[in-house]
């Protein structure tokens, strides 16, 4: 599709923000759990967002325009991380095995309250790439199964599938997804359209990392159903862009990162385990045996005793992570008082303002779909006959703005990826225009 067909119109622009605030309505904001405040918050909408900027730690000289790669770690996150790591040294004797169970519940409770599942329902990770491996080195699958996913899955993810076809002969089918998507529509057709006798899983973003395209989740989770699949989705640039409920979602397994738009510790997310698929997936790092198979639960070993379900199946990190996740439960009530649906809706607004001064620029060919519903935080453009790597490296070194270059199936210039995040500004979009009309002279 080329430039023109992409463009945004004054009635996507309304559509859009209707389609905003309808949603935040209809899910009804975020559901309440262990917030934890952090100072005081000014009222007004532009003393918000200035004092939203000043929460992460963050080179406030230069333009960062990548969080999507990798989110700064809010000020009141790495303190209490190093409060709680300072306090666990100190008490390292007294901590019983029954205290860790009550932690890892606490924990997960407010999780599980922020994102829309029960505590039984998370395990926690290091991240999305492990959360999702969990998943495809614990089913139960063989040689010639199919796995159904696109090929815009990020490696992290779609790596450890293409691994278990070369070790047990599953099969992995990745659809070309156009870019623009032109609607939900195109994807569930795409998806319905592969699917055979053989197909057990279908996988896919729920952002997806190249181009910010939002999928339409909630149907093809449905469809999984309908088809008796199994739903596995990759919500690693979703949680703290967007404000959702797993529970609408509807899927079998959910992977997500606390650490790029949560605004977390480094090295933490989890991993969502619909409670009826607990029984069809198996741990990859066991910590014991229980004697009486098929379920294997690590009952013996230090912190899992009385945690939640999932945790207590597949591997409980709390002991090992405690510290960290502290941190990423401090950036989960930094969202809820500042609003999960307000926090989306400034994102969505920076990234109308960057596409229409995008528009703006000869030759720039937007890849992310403008249409309503599609798209979150995430623009990714190209512009035939200038190396993306060429114009990322201009604006930096030029204009100290941020952005990520990336290769692109069939665009040998690849593609640049900017992320807008409620910290950003309309200034720095601004700066981003001035770079980019340099640097493509
Ligand atoms: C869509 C997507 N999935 C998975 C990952 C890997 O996430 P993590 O680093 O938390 O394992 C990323 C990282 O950028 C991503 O964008």
């Amino acid at each position: 599709m080329n430039d023109s067909t992409n463009r945004l119109t004054r009635r996507d622009l309304i559509a859009s923000s209707l389609v905003t605030s309808l949603g935040a309505a209809a899910l009804g904001g975020s559901a309440p759990a262990a917030a934890q405040p952090i100072g005081s918050m000014p009222a007004t909408t532009k003393e918000l967002w200035q004092w939203f900027r000043t929460q992460p730690v963050l080179d406030l000289q230069r333009t960062y325009l990548d969080v999507a790669t990798a989110g700064p770690t809010l000020r009141a996150a790495m303190a209490t991380e190093y409060r709680v790591r300072d306090s666990q040294s100190l008490n390292v004797a007294s901590f019983a095995e029954g205290q860790w169970s009550a932690e890892s519940t606490r924990i997960a409770t407010a999780f599980g309250g922020f994102i829309g599942c029960d505590a039984d329902e998370i395990v926690f990770t290091r991240g999305t790439g492990e959360a999702l491996a969990t998943v495809a080195n614990g089913l139960d699958l063989n040689a010639g199964d199919e796995i159904l996913t696109t090929n815009r899955e990020h490696p992290a993810v779609i790596s450890p599938w293409l691994l278990l076809a070369r070790r047990r002969g599953i099969v992995v089918k990745q659809i070309d997804l156009p870019a623009p998507l032109s609607g939900p529509e195109q994807a569930l057709g795409l998806f319905a359209g592969a699917v055979t006798d053989r197909t057990k899983v279908l996988m896919f973003s729920h952002v997806q990392y190249a181009d910010g395209t939002l999928m339409p989740v909630q149907e093809l989770c449905q469809f999984a159903r309908s088809r008796n699949l199994i739903s596995v989705v990759d919500g690693a640039q979703a949680l703290g862009m967007l404000d959702f409920q797993l529970r609408d979602l509807g899927c079998d397994f959910y992977g997500t990162s606390f650490h790029k738009w949560l605004g977390g510790s480094n090295g933490t997310g989890m991993l969502y385990v619909r409670r009826d698929m607990l029984d069809r997936i198996w741990p990859s790092l066991p910590r014991g045996i229980d004697a009486s198979p098929p379920v294997i639960t690590p009952t013996q070993s230090n912190g899992h005793v009385g945690a939640p379900a999932a945790l207590h199946k597949l591997g409980n990190i709390v002991p090992l992570s405690w510290a960290p996740l502290r941190g990423a439960e401090v950036a989960l009530g930094f969202h809820q008082q500042v609003l999960r649906s307000r926090i989306e809706a400034r994102i969505r607004e920076l990234t109308i303002y960057a596409r229409l001064r995008l528009q703006q620029l000869p030759g720039v060919e937007v890849l992310t779909p403008n249409r309503p519903g599609l798209w979150g935080g995430i623009l990714s453009f190209h512009v035939p006959g200038r190396l993306a790597s060429d114009i990322t490296l201009g604006l930096v070194r030029g204009h100290r703005v941020f952005a990520r270059d990336m290769q692109w199936p069939g665009k040998s210039e690849g593609a640049v990826r900017i992320s807008l995040h409620a910290f950003n500004t309309h200034d720095e979009v601004d700066k981003l225009f001035a770079g980019l009309q340099q640097v493509l002279r």
